[in-house]
């Protein structure tokens, strides 16, 4: 057994993982190897710049090279056949990955030791593990090791509500409330959100803006547009676009809108996505979509909710550590206004909208449109320039 484990947060959590592998290796009878425990080295080595990658990401696969890179050296010094990894065993890990990450390394190290590329998890896999540690009383952590993948996000769903949003009100920093139906689901400026049980994502994530300045709070719409958006494109799907302040649009028709509240020292971030929906109400049937119209097949609800998270908390890190700045670029590049003429209307009944080219999203967050900053408003695209 090599116990490889210097991605582990605190020294007090990698002695107590070491003891029990320790346990399991006089157990079975054979010899455990356990480097020495470097986490100084591996936040540099490993998640430098990688911070805000969500769980299942660049972080993780960069860290599957560096443990499993030391594993390969020390099956090769000492003329092993085969080596394999634990990792697999876990719902959580992408066994693909794991195995691309370890071939590519006997690749560049043209190694005469080969990787065994068994899935434990599988076939029942899984549970057995839990059952057998359970037998020799082992500890069974619940989180993977480093201090970025704790779980976060705390989900509350219920079958039924009034509105996730509303939900959300006495919600903590972090806290999910989401459900299969909503009896009156709110959208902006007074819409209505409506959407058949169990057929569309809904929820509402609570996220704190204690500290952040008015400017600064200000522009969380717009972070949490990228986040979806980013989660739609992940999801291998092109031609998406962020129309200010928070529809997300797919061809130019709108998958997902977002509804922010502001309570006290948190914000309420309401986001409605189209799944599983195939027809829309007449009045919105030629300009919406979902992800299995855009995709042709239906996705679960609780994938989709996790792909969303993961990008929620990971642009809402750096958004918020480092301002709207360090997400701009990004916001920019899927802007679905930029270039094309537009009508501003500031509300439903507005009269006078502003009319006129859009230059696109500022990087204080307002919209530019004939050379006027705009705060706040519903924008309808009349033509593209
Ligand atoms: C919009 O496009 O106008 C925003 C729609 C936001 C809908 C979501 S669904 C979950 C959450 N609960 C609500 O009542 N509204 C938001």
């Amino acid at each position: 057994m090599f116990f490889a484990n210097s991605n582990i947060d605190t020294r007090d959590e990698y002695d107590k993982r070491l003891g029990e592998a320790k346990k399991l290796a006089a157990h079975e009878g054979v010899r455990l190897v356990a480097l020495p425990y470097d986490h100084e080295e591996w936040l540099h080595e490993v998640a430098s710049g990688y911070e805000y990658e969500p769980e299942q990401g660049e972080r993780c696969r960069r860290c599957f090279h560096y443990n499993l890179k030391k594993a390969l050296e020390y099956a090769c010094t000492h003329q092993f056949d085969e080596f394999t990894t634990s990792l697999t065993i876990s719902p959580h890990k992408s066994s693909a990955m794991i195995f691309e990450v370890a071939k590519a390394l006997i690749a560049e190290g043209k190694a005469a030791t080969m990787f065994l590329d068994e899935d434990f998890k599988q076939g029942g896999g899984y549970a057995e593990s839990v059952r057998r540690a359970q037998a020799l009383g082992l500890y069974r952590q619940n989180y993977c090791g480093c201090e970025f993948s704790k779980a976060h996000w705390i989900v509350h769903h219920q079958a039924e509500t009034e509105s996730t949003n509303h939900d959300a009100r006495d919600g903590k920093h972090l806290d999910v409330f989401t459900a299969d139906y909503q009896r009156s689901g709110r959208g902006r400026l007074d819409h209505k959100w409506l959407s058949p049980p169990k057929t569309n994502l809904m929820m509402s994530a609570v996220l704190s803006v204690e500290g952040l300045d008015i400017e600064h709070a200000s522009t969380l719409p717009l972070m949490a547009g990228l986040a979806v958006a980013k989660a739609i494109q992940a999801l291998a799907i092109d031609g998406v676009s962020l129309k200010w302040p928070n529809d997300i649009l797919v061809a130019g028709r709108k998958i997902a809108g977002i509804l922010c509240e502001r309570r006290g020292e948190n914000a309420i971030v309401g986001i409605g996505l189209n799944v599983n929906a195939r027809e829309f109400p007449e009045e919105i049937k030629t300009r919406a979509t979902s992800l299995a119209i855009e995709v042709g097949k239906e996705y679960k609800l609780g994938y989709v909710r996790n792909c969303v998270l993961g990008q929620l908390y990971k642009w809402y890190g750096k958004w918020r550590d480092l301002g709207f700045n360090a997400i701009f670029d990004e916001v920019s590049a899927i802007d679905a206004l930029k270039g094309t003429k537009i009508a501003v209307l500031q509300t439903d009944d507005d009269d006078s909208p502003l009319e006129g080219p859009c230059e696109g999203i500022n990087s204080d967050g307002t919209l530019s449109v004939a050379g006027t900053k705009v705060y706040a408003g519903e924008a309808h695209i009349l033509a593209v320039c």
